[in-house]
């Protein structure tokens, strides 16, 4: 899964060797659960302060006692001393009452509701059939100020798989920014350049997160050489122009665009398989994929506001107090993480990456 003729194209030549900025948030993570928890969360807490923890667990995390106690497995599952704060997701049904997600928001369990079309992708069939309907929940959550993250793919199985997400924003997307305000929305996982202008366009009270893969791979990227299982997620990659978008709107220092790996592991037999599941675990190389795409786009003055900025002053939050320096010097990654007898393909592991971690400050 080389992406190193993309990276090669685009190089900087002139760089500062180092980078210190406030400890960064994740707004988009799946950790998953037992053994695949304790695997991934230490890449994860190892990188950042806070992040947004997916509701898409089987079963989802649907009420706030299923989220409370996600959240004490995730604590306990955590490496000794880690100071890492997961702030927990509800996964919204056709089922989920405004006074639920109210009760959820005020006792502090969740921050954010995380609504999936029914069928869009992993473990999603629970979610939202009409968004239509949805209309009292999202009520409630603009008068109490919760955010609702989208993700925002049509489930047509008419409708090309490269086009589902233009084919939600305008069937959906759009239609309830208008009738919900005062809503804040955040598109998850940005891919095309049309979602970064609609973006862009309600900025008052929409943001979205782009993902470091959504980055550096186009959809050709994903048949180099081959078909590479490790390269597929969803919204899957498109076209060279949308990843050009990704990366002028990342780099912009715009207030709402911000960080969000979608870190999704899956062990290597459900990828390597007759029919490959969706996901990319991103979460060993996150910043080094993201830093080294702000050096090459001359953004490196950028990285802090993207990284550890937006996401908090969208959500209305404090951002961190702490640091964590980003060093211009060589290291391997990880090429997979063993989970109990199998394993679990880094993104851009084994690959040598110009951008390493260096010193973390609480
Ligand atoms: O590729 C993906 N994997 N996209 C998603 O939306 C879900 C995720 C997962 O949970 O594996
Ligand atoms: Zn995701």
């Amino acid at each position: 899964m080389s992406t190193d003729t993309l990276f090669a194209a685009e190089t900087a030549a002139s760089a500062p060797v180092e980078i210190t900025i406030r400890r960064p948030d994740d707004w988009h993570v799946h950790l998953r659960d037992g053994a695949m928890l304790r695997a991934v969360l230490p890449f994860t807490a190892n990188q950042f302060k806070r992040a947004i923890i997916m509701p898409n667990l089987v079963p989802p995390v649907t009420s706030v006692e299923a989220a409370a106690s996600y959240r004490e497995r995730i604590l306990s599952a955590l490496p000794e001393g880690s100071d890492f704060e997961p702030m927990m997701t509800c996964y919204l049904t056709d089922h989920t009452t405004p006074d639920e997600i109210e009760r959820g928001y005020r006792e502090g369990v969740w921050r954010a509701a995380k609504l999936y079309p029914a069928g869009a992708t992993t473990n999603s069939h629970a979610g939202v059939t009409d968004i239509a309907a949805l209309a009292p929940v999202l009520e409630r959550m603009e008068r109490i100020g919760m955010a609702v993250l989208v993700h925002g793919e049509a489930t047509d199985p008419e409708i090309d798989i490269f086009d589902r997400e233009a084919a939600f924003m305008e069937a959906s997307l759009l239609p309830m920014l208008r009738r919900h305000e005062g809503l804040r929305v955040v598109v998850e996982h940005a891919t095309t350049a049309e979602t970064i202008d609609i973006v862009r366009a309600h900025a008052s009270h929409a943001a979205c997160t782009i993902t470091p893969h959504h980055l550096v791979i186009n959809r050709t990227t994903i048949f180099q050489g081959g078909l590479r299982p490790h390269l597929y997620c969803l919204p899957v990659a498109k076209r060279e122009r949308h990843r050009q978008a990704l990366r002028k709107a990342a780099t912009s220092g715009e207030g709402c665009f911000m960080l969000g790996t979608d870190t999704a592991p899956h062990r290597r037999g459900a990828k390597q398989a007759e029919c490959c599941s969706a996901g990319i675990f991103g979460g060993a190389t996150a910043l080094q994929t993201y830093v080294q795409v702000f050096d090459e786009e001359g953004a490196l003055d950028r990285f802090e506001a993207f990284a550890s900025l937006n996401g908090a002053r969208f959500h209305g939050i404090p951002v961190n107090e702490g640091t964590i320096t980003l060093v211009k010097k060589p290291s391997t990654a990880l090429a997979a993480v063993s989970v109990e007898e199998e394993d679990v393909v880094v993104f851009r592991g084994g690959e040598p990456l110009p951008w390493s971690i260096g010193e973390i400050r609480p």
